[in-house]
Formats: C-alpha cells, structure tokens, sequence
C-alpha cells in the first residue's frame, strides 16, 4: 500500500475541510477565475476549493490520491447540481493520463505540498498547464506560529523520526526550496511570486472538541496520537493541542473556535 495514499485514506477529512469552506471560497475568489476557464485543483480533498472554482463558472477537475475524498468531491458535485466539476483518483507526483498543457490554471491548496518527490510534483504541475497559463499553490509555512505548524511540530515531538530520506512537506513553505523546485521545472524566478496569507478554520465547538475531531479524523494527528498512546503520552499530546488552539482561538463565542492559520501563496506563471 502506497503510505502517502493510506495516510489521507484514514480516518475522514471532509470532518476537518467543513471548517475550512469560507476561506477556501474567499481566496478562490481573488484568482481571477473566469466562465470555461480550464481548472485543475491537485489534492483537492472533498472539493474546498474546487466548488466555489466551479460556481464561477470554470471548467474543474479535482484530483486528489484519496479515494474517499475523490468519492466525496463528486457527491458535492452532484448535490450542488455542478456538472461542470469532476473528481478523479491521481498522484500529484506522476500525474498518469493528463495531457501536456492542457489547464489554464492549477490550484493546489495545502494538497501538492503533501505528495512526496517534490521535484516531481513541481514539473508535474508546469506540464499539465499551457504556456502562459498559472500555477497556485497554498503550502503551511515551517516553524510559523500559527495553527497548522504548530500542531505539526507538537505532533512530531509526539511520533517516531521520520524514515531515512523523508523530504518534510513543509519545506514547500520556504521560498529559496519553492523557487529551486520549479527553477528545476524550467521556470525562471521572476515568474514565481509569494504572498503570506490566512485561512481561518472555523469550528462549531470549543477548542478541546476541536482537537478531538483531529485526532479522529485528519490522518497526520491520528498518527499522532496512536504513537503518544504506544508511550502512554496521549493524555500529554492532547493538553499540548487544547493550550494551542485555546490559546490562538478569536472566537468570543465559547461553543465556536476560529483560529486563523499563515500560508504561503505562491503564483507561478508559465
Ligand atoms: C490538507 S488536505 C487539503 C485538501 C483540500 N485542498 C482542501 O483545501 O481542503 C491534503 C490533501 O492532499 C491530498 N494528497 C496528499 N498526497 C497527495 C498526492 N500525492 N497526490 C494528490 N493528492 C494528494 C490528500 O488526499 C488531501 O486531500
């Protein structure tokens, strides 16, 4: 079993990507996204961003390597009467039956970053759009402050090193590696462009039920958590995750917790 594949098949992620709608929809909406355009969304999860991407009329194929998600896309689709957005299993590594060329726009939010090869990913990403087309990435930032780093980084003190080789794919958040992997692509550095941004994840509950759904349902936590418990740590991790999302929620409701997380956004022109 590919470990890449078995890691986003656990648990259920539309629970986690339910909190993220709002934002996804606000930045979809700043990528200039006009009716027939030719979208592919790469690790698109349920379709965050390929809905609104869809609604404004552009012409969507998700790709995503889970297939319970691939699933869930295209039932959203169907419920929101889209026949203009389809899902398909795919690895963004090597991406088999996708023509050179063949999208205006690639959008990959928090998706791509998680695939491995990165070099892979990034030529990968430049084939499939047509010259002159863009390519957007939202890739979490190493050692920032905010939610998705900071769960990440308490979580690995919780969990076995990594095996011998692993590339972190949060390096897809420091510009000098963003810029290297698509210079290796044939993309020239005056092409590529970053912008720090926010996602707000927005859950209905008090923070510690919010961490409850990550350890779950979102596959790197439920790691997570299942290493702490073989150490009899679980009790610790959860404390640590409850302290960062109480501590970094803006919501004044105390049934809500909305946390702002810091991306990098990265715009590549063909
Ligand atoms: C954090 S989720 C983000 C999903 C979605 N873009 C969103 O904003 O809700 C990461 C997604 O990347 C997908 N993914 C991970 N590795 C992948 C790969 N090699 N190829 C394609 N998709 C991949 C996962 O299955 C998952 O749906």
């Amino acid at each position: 079993m590919n470990p890449n594949k078995a890691l986003w098949e656990k648990g259920d992620f539309t629970r986690i990507a339910g909190t993220m709608r709002e934002s996804g929809e606000a930045l979809v909406a700043q990528l200039g996204i006009s009716k027939g355009m030719k979208v592919m969304d790469l690790g698109c999860g349920d379709g965050t961003t390929a809905l609104p991407e869809a609604r404004l009329g552009a012409d969507v194929l998700g790709v995503d390597i889970a297939r319970n998600l691939v699933e869930a896309g295209n039932q959203r689709a169907r419920e929101a009467g889209l026949a203009n957005l389809r899902f398909q299993e795919g690895d963004a590594s090597k991406l088999e039956g996708i023509a050179d060329a063949s999208f205006d726009l690639v959008v990959s939010i928090f998706g791509a970053m998680f695939a491995p090869r990165p070099f892979d990913v990034a030529r990968e990403m430049v084939r499939v759009t047509r010259p002159g087309g863009r390519i957007v990435m939202g890739n979490w930032i190493p050692g920032d402050p905010t939610l998705v780093a900071q769960i990440l980084k308490i979580s690995a003190a919780y969990s076995p090193p990594p095996p011998e080789g692993f590339v972190s794919p949060m390096l897809w958040g420091v510009e000098k590696d963003v810029t290297e992997r698509f210079g290796a692509a044939g993309i020239a550095k005056e092409n590529i462009a970053f912008l720090r941004d926010t996602y707000i994840f927005r859950f209905p509950v008090a923070p510690a039920d919010a961490v409850d759904a990550f350890r779950l349902y979102y596959g790197p936590t439920m790691n997570a958590f299942e290493a702490a418990e073989k150490n009899g740590k679980a009790d610790d991790l959860r404390r640590e995750l409850v302290e960062l999302f109480a501590r970094q929620n803006t919501s004044p409701d105390p049934g809500h917790t909305d946390v702002p997380a810091t991306f990098l956004r990265v715009t590549v022109t063909r």
